[in-house]
């Protein structure tokens, strides 16, 4: 990584005024303003974190203007294509993908792990059964905190693999038992003679009294929503993981709190809301009118998994959720006519100005919930499977940053509050 250094433009040009920029291996260069407080008494001011990079990380590299995606270097396409998401996992937790023998002891430590202990079990008994999955989520991992705090020292580095290893075992029965709950079922246990994504589908959808049969292509397709949504560098949820981990917090705990950020229909919930809004749309002639709102500033209504944060293009996940979408109901002999509302929203919003001069493109959720919901998923678990996936991102990344720490989070602020005044002397 070299060093350049560029003019603070603060004060007059002069080394000490300087601040260094630092080069990555790919993607824009950032000015290291790290010393810019002790040397100009000045904060940079970003909300929302538009230019600002929070931490370095080898992980995941996205070019929103090329729509490009690489975990640790490869393209997603080629990995939804050829790779599993165990294989994923490995990947972006270890930083190269595994030979067979690594391969099959990585795939055996999940399978050592993916049984839940039974008093985790009873912790649903006390949400509502109506209770969305997410919700369910969030205390149901955190609660696993309480499970391995003290057997766990975050700072033996086999510890910490093995923290990572839980929870990618763990979520998916986590997920498909608050399904389960709600609709009463017995859980089914995992089967290791299954996939991932074959053993994430029987624990979902199969009952424990008779036998399912995984249908493979349905998972192949979970498996590439998985890989899909695996990783995205440092979104809302994963930068909420990094900063509660900053503190040394338990990593259940922290994975928690990716999980109630990853909920917000402008983060992963958007899946969950596109799929409400195709409904509500009912019919092709309705769209003109959902166009008009959406450009309407005074309406707040967006058009749900349109736009990004850093896509100012084709979100690269889209076009092979899409396909996938379409051979998954072709298998099933479905025709699902929220898919013709849906690529016929596309084709009238891409020609549409107010898009256009926004570069607001669909994005992976526009098509993702067509997909799950063909293949049986209730659209309150459209999230969940987005949480499974991300799992793999959020502890790839809480190892990576207890590895290069830089200590505790501690964003400033630009204070607009009152300025000092004195509590009024009582009469
Ligand atoms: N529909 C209508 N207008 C939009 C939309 C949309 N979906 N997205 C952005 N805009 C407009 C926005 O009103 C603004 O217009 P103007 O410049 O006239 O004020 C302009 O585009 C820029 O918007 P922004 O809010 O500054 O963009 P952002 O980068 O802060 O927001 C976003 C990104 C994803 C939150 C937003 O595009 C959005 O709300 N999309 C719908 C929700 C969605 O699909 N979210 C899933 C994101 S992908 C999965 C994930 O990362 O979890």
């Amino acid at each position: 990584m070299g060093k350049k250094y560029v003019n603070a433009a603060l004060s007059e040009s002069h080394d000490k005024n300087s601040m260094p920029v630092l080069e990555g291996t790919m993607g824009p260069h950032a000015v290291d303003i790290q010393a810019m407080y002790e040397q100009h008494g000045l904060l940079a001011f970003d909300p929302g974190f538009r230019s600002t990079a929070s931490c370095k990380s080898a992980i995941t590299f996205v070019d929103g203007g090329a729509g490009v995606l690489l975990y640790r270097g490869y393209p997603i396409d080629e990995l939804a294509q050829h790779s599993n998401f165990v294989e994923v996992a490995y990947l972006l937790m270890f930083g190269e993908l595994p030979d067979d023998s690594e391969l099959a002891r990585f795939r055996a430590s999940i399978e050592q792990h993916n049984l839940l202990h039974e008093q985790v079990l009873s912790f649903y008994h006390g949400f509502r059964r109506d209770a969305h999955p997410m919700a369910v989520m969030v205390g149901v991992v955190g609660a696993l905190s309480a499970f391995y705090h003290d057997i766990m020292d975050i700072r033996d580095p086999r510890d910490r693999i093995n923290a990572a290893i839980r929870l990618i075992a763990k979520m998916p029965s986590i997920a498909a038992a608050s399904y389960t709950y709600s609709i009463g079922r017995p859980q089914r246990y995992p089967n290791n003679n299954l996939d991932y994504a074959s053993n994430f589908l029987q624990m979902l959808f199969g009952a424990p009294n008779k036998e399912y049969e995984v249908d493979p292509i349905l998972a192949r397709a979970l498996d590439r929503i998985l890989i899909l949504h695996a990783d995205h560098e440092q979104n809302a949820s994963t930068s909420t993981v990094r900063m509660a981990a900053s503190s040394g917090a338990n990593p259940f705990a922290c994975i928690a709190a990716g999980i109630a950020s990853l909920w917000g229909p402008a983060h992963g919930g958007a899946n969950e809301a596109v799929l409400k809004m195709l409904v509500d749309i009912g019919t092709p002639k309705n769209i003109p009118k959902v166009i008009a709102r959406a450009k309407d500033k005074s309406d707040s209504f967006r058009l749900m998994g349109f736009g990004h944060r850093i896509y100012k293009n084709f979100d690269p996940r889209s076009k092979v959720i899409q396909q996938s979408a379409r051979e998954v109901l072709a298998h099933l002999g479905k025709d699902d006519p929220l898919l013709d509302i849906a690529m016929q929203l596309e084709e009238i919003a891409l020609k549409d100005e107010y898009f256009i001069e926004r570069k607001l493109y669909p994005n992976v959720d526009f098509y993702s919930g067509i997909l799950l919901r063909a293949m049986g998923f209730p659209v309150n678990m459209f999230t969940a499977v987005f949480a499974v996936a991300r799992t793999a991102g959020w502890a790839s990344h809480w190892l990576e940053l207890q590895e290069e720490s830089h200590g505790i989070d501690r964003p400033r602020q630009l204070y607009i509050g009152k300025t000092l005044r004195h509590y009024p002397k009582k009469k």
